[in-house]
């Protein structure tokens, strides 16, 4: 008798002492096993004389139910405090401030090009573009630079080696400037038509500050029954106004570019001073901005348009330096590094 009593306070004691499943474990093994305490009991049963074996047997029975009862309670309770556990420990702070992601920026020749575009396209252009990789004909003498003329050593040209377009018989090259666009664009369009066409030109020449051999240009063109210098002045002078977001003068000086006649270089007020005169624009008041002219009759004829019936302007600047003057960049190379630390900031 009290065997079993001893036997049952000792394992209840270390069943409540088990502080995991693991240890638990292995008190039902010391007691329940195969040669557990209690099983040991009741395979000594056979020894126990006759009338007292049915007895001990029930006894012995009723201990193991106890026994494995209070583990399974013990089992389920244990298993709940792991879980709370876990629970706590993957728990997540909703309230915390989150991770800061660092998010990619346009590159700012994107972002102004867009201005830009938006700006020339409330006054009705549309955006036009054309190839890189350009034939000798629509770089050059579509544009009324024949071959051998000394014009041609004003864009100084990336030629593509032994490559000729069998169409043609004329060499491919890097576009040097936008304007071949212009040709491409009135071979396919009847005007009256008003485009802009920004892209990326290529020169072979030594980079500095203000220079480089890749860059981008936006060439402008407006051709109607009578369109005149007078219209490009009120177009340039609103479209610099607006990017520039103050009142913008324009100047035209005579110049000369074979496409068009007669031809200008485009001056406008000094960003920097207003026009009082400064270090920028050496005193002058004034900032050469771009290149400018009435198309020339040459040039409608080889894009195959009657220069009796049309006329029209043609413009062309560099968009790098009007992002220059925007932003106050000093070097035109910044652009084209990739340093993040230049890059984030637009
Ligand atoms: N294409 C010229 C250049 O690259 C600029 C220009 C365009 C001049 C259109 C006149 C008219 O220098």
């Amino acid at each position: 008798m009290s065997n079993f009593d001893e036997l049952k306070r000792e394992a209840l004691l270390a069943i409540q002492g088990a502080e995991s499943v693991v240890r638990l474990r292995d008190v039902e093994v010391k007691y329940l096993g195969r040669s557990g305490r209690l099983t040991e009991v009741l395979r000594g049963l056979k020894d126990v004389p006759e009338n007292e074996r049915k007895e001990k047997g029930k006894e012995a029975n009723a201990l193991r139910e106890v026994l494995e009862r209070e583990i399974a309670k013990c089992q389920s309770q244990l298993q709940d405090a792991d879980h709370e556990r876990k629970l706590a420990a993957e728990k997540i702070d909703i309230t915390r401030p989150g991770k800061k992601h660092h998010k990619g920026s346009l590159h700012p020749l994107t972002v102004i090009r867009r201005d830009i575009e938006q700006i020339f396209g409330t006054m009705g252009f549309t955006v036009a573009e054309g190839p890189e990789v350009e034939t000798e004909f629509y770089n050059f003498d579509a544009l009324n630079i024949p071959a051998d003329h000394p014009a041609r050593d004003m864009w100084d040209t990336f030629w593509i080696k032994g490559k000729k377009l069998k169409t043609e018989g004329k060499k491919l090259l890097l576009r040097t400037h936008t304007s071949p666009v212009q040709v491409r664009y009135m071979q396919t369009h009847t005007p009256p038509f008003r485009i802009i066409a920004p892209g990326r030109v290529f020169r072979y020449e030594a980079t500095d500050a203000s220079h480089e051999i890749q860059f981008y240009q936006l060439e402008g063109l407006m051709v109607g029954r009578d369109i005149s210098l007078a219209h490009f002045k009120q177009v340039m002078q609103t479209f610099l106004g607006t990017l520039f977001g103050k009142d913008m003068n324009v100047r035209l000086r005579p110049s000369y570019f074979p496409f068009v006649e007669p031809g200008a270089e485009v001056d406008m007020s000094c960003v920097q001073c207003g026009g009082r005169g400064c270090s920028v624009c050496k005193q002058t008041g004034w900032v050469e901005i771009a290149g400018a002219g009435m198309v020339h009759p040459h040039v409608f004829a080889s894009a195959g348009l009657n220069p009796k019936d049309w006329q029209g302007f043609a413009f062309g600047f560099g968009i790098d330096r009007v992002a220059m003057m925007k932003y106050k960049i000093p070097d035109i190379r910044m652009f084209y590094q990739n340093d993040v630390r230049f890059l984030k900031q637009f």
